[in-house]
């Protein structure tokens, strides 16, 4: 009879306990639910799972492990918090730290340990100046940031930013703009083909979207723009 725990659910208890506890501490406000006390919005659990369901798409169209790319995604960020008190970010370092223990009595394959903690200790950054190696850790870098870059994200900003200060439509406009220029970084410094291309057709969409925002909260509206033939 085999006792060992799935993984991934062992990932995601791990993550959604941390995180939970870590947004409520932060947001100084909860929903009662039948389960407890939850968080307005889980910023850390979202984006997580997004580059989570990044990596099944990637690693099958580059070739490379999914169990690790897979995993190192689920743990990634599971020790980092929403503005650290303490004010220094060893997040990577912390997350690495922590893998051989949730990964304890779980049927991941132990050998392939290493190469999780490795993708997650060189995960952090939004820029690269070369390539990352071995693939998997190029491929955890990959879905991390084009799980910031897209549809989701902007959800995800949209209903964080509250937590950080008082948000309103002209806020979002301005610190939506700024991020344009930080996700055109990211765009070109995906080591993957997919991701390349991916990333084109998400920030194209992005773009398109914050100049819809600022036609609309403009005033008078700005005209439509010429649609040429
Ligand atoms: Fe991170
Ligand atoms: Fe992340």
């Amino acid at each position: 009879m085999n006792l060992l725990k799935p993984w991934r659910q062992a990932c995601e208890v791990a993550l959604r306990s941390y995180s939970d506890a870590d947004a409520l501490r932060f947001w100084r406000v909860g929903h009662d639910t039948a389960e407890g006390p939850k968080p307005v919005f889980n910023y850390r659990f979202e984006h997580t799972f997004a580059a989570v369901k990044l990596t099944r798409w990637l690693c099958p169209l580059v070739g490379a492990d999914l169990d690790v790319v897979e995993c190192a995604a689920w743990l990634h960020d599971v020790r980092k918090r929403l503005k650290d008190p303490e004010n220094k970010d060893t997040h990577a370092q912390d997350a690495s730290a922590a893998v051989a223990e949730i990964l304890a009595g779980t049927d991941f394959p132990m050998e392939k340990i290493p190469a999780v903690r490795h993708a997650i200790e060189h995960h952090v950054g939004l820029r690269l100046t070369k390539r990352l190696e071995p693939l998997e850790t190029a491929c955890l870098w990959d879905c991390d940031k084009l799980s910031k870059v897209g549809a989701a994200s902007l959800i995800h900003f949209g209903c964080v930013s509250g937590a950080f200060q008082p948000i309103d439509t002209e806020e979002i406009l301005r610190r939506g703009t700024a991020w344009l220029t930080l996700a055109e970084g990211i765009v070109a410094s995906f080591n993957t083909e997919p991701a390349r291309r991916e990333g084109a057709r998400r920030l194209d969409f992005i773009k398109a979207h914050y100049a819809q925002l600022q036609r609309e909260w403009s005033e008078p509206m700005e005209p439509m723009p010429e649609v040429s033939e």
